[in-house]
């Protein structure tokens, strides 16, 4: 994370101390680095530079419209999972045309208003999916450009819960089945077939997963091609991992290098345009979560460390037993303890690190590092606790993306019954 340096002793952001952002906009709160983000996103255009390729964001990592603006202006497309995600990106100054929609659960009025909005390409799920879609396109007039998304039955070699190509996942269409369900899709008046789509899973930390879901996708792409039903692109989704705790995943150069050695061997691939569905090797080590330790307090068993971010500020931990860094904003000499670094919130769950060794004193700042993706966009407000503000460095200034909820915000849809 060369975004981050300690400069006499204080942790600073893109060259902004973290200990004057904690200041200015209060704690918890997010902070990204526009540069880092810069960087990974041209990681991925450099590694494709000269090809037909169509690097997606995947909005679900982290959707603030700082964040999509930025990848939008970088020539970036954008994988939506929902018609919120489509408005947040149009809304946010991308282009529809670069919109693939992604998702099992479509609903007609997503389906009404990402057709009309002319998104690039549906990732169809199901047959049921794919027959919905094909009536309201008619009604409207309108074909709709689908790829299938295939479910390769790889194992990612991930989490269980961010797995999603193997057979019991709810994702996608078996690779088996996916045949049929293209000859169904060539003759539905309302549907164009454009693509194939794959996704395995995500913090995804080896090579092997990748080319072998490719290599299930090469192989329906010829079955398909020897039918008749030819295709203009693939879509092998996202999943890079990258370092939480010293993995090691491939490069996004590696990992595209290996992609592209593939399709360039494979005759019935070869020269299709193909997209990408990045999320988390974008945004997650661009950006941490900073918070301030509030009480220390010890038992026989353990140290505790409460500090203000909790749970339903970074819910990774908690959900996964996901692993973040958390190191000291300042240096304070004195010997280490180990610590749980834990929030307010009334569950055992929620902590934000286990074990940590630290020399903290009550009222140090503490970052929870690679924060950047799938913690502010899974944030909740349980505990009626208003969300943390978001802060973007760039070039030595902070700015606010977004301002710390206010708690009457939190109830203000809410009403009381009449007497
Ligand atoms: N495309 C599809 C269809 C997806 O379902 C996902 C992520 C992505 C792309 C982006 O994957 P990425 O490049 O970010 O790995 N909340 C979990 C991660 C859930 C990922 C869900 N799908 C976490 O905090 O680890």
């Amino acid at each position: 994370m060369d975004w981050l340096e300690t400069r006499n002793g204080r942790l600073h952001a893109e060259g902004v101390a973290l200990t004057e952002i904690a200041e200015r906009f209060g704690t918890p709160v997010y902070v990204y680095s526009r540069a880092a983000i810069e960087q990974a996103f041209g990681e991925f255009s450099r590694a494709a530079a000269g090809r037909e390729v169509l690097v997606c964001y995947a909005m679900k990592a982290n959707s603030n419209l700082a964040i999509i603006d930025l990848l939008a202006r970088a020539g970036a497309g954008f994988d939506i999972v929902s018609g919120g995600e489509l408005r947040r990106a149009l809304a946010a100054g991308a282009d529809a045309s670069r919109v693939v929609f992604s998702g099992v659960g479509k609903s007609a009025n997503e389906i009404r208003f990402a057709l009309e909005a002319g998104v690039r390409c549906f990732n169809v799920e199901s047959t049921s999916e794919l027959r919905r879609l094909s009536a309201i396109a008619t009604a409207c007039g309108r074909r709709a450009p689908v790829s299938l998304r295939v479910n390769p039955d790889v194992d990612a070699g991930t989490h269980p819960y961010i797995s999603t190509g193997l057979r019991e996942n709810k994702f996608g269409i078996a690779h088996d089945a996916a045949i049929a369900v293209y000859r169904e899709a060539a003759t539905l008046p309302g549907i164009e077939v454009t693509g194939i789509d794959c996704h395995i899973g995500s913090q995804i930390t080896e090579l092997a997963p990748f080319v072998a879901a490719l290599d299930r996708i090469i192989d329906l792409a010829g079955q398909l091609a020897a039918q008749g039903i030819a295709l203009r692109h693939l879509d092998l989704g996202g999943g890079l991992g990258i370092d939480y705790d010293g993995e090691r995943p491939p490069s996004r150069q590696a990992l595209l290098d290996a992609v592209f050695a593939r399709i360039d061997a494979s005759p019935a691939v070869r020269g299709l345009e193909v997209m990408f569905e990045f999320g988390r090797s974008i945004v997650g080590n661009a950006g941490l979560l900073l918070t301030r330790v509030e009480y220390l307090k010890s038992n026989d068993a353990r140290n505790f460390a409460v500090v203000d971010a909790a749970m339903n500020d970074l819910m990774r931990p908690a959900l996964y037993e996901a692993f973040h860094r958390i190191v000291p904003v300042v240096d304070r000499p004195g010997t280490a303890l180990r610590w749980d670094v834990v929030g307010p919130v009334c569950e055992s769950g929620d902590w934000l690190g286990r074990d940590r060794a630290l020399a903290l004193e009550e009222g140090d700042l503490l970052a929870v590092l690679s924060a950047g993706a799938y913690g502010m966009a899974m944030s909740s407000n349980y505990n009626t606790r208003p969300r943390a503000a978001e802060v973007m460095v760039d070039r030595g200034q902070a700015h606010l993306i977004r301002e710390r909820e206010t708690v009457e915000s939190l109830y203000a849809l809410e009403r009381r019954l009449p007497d």
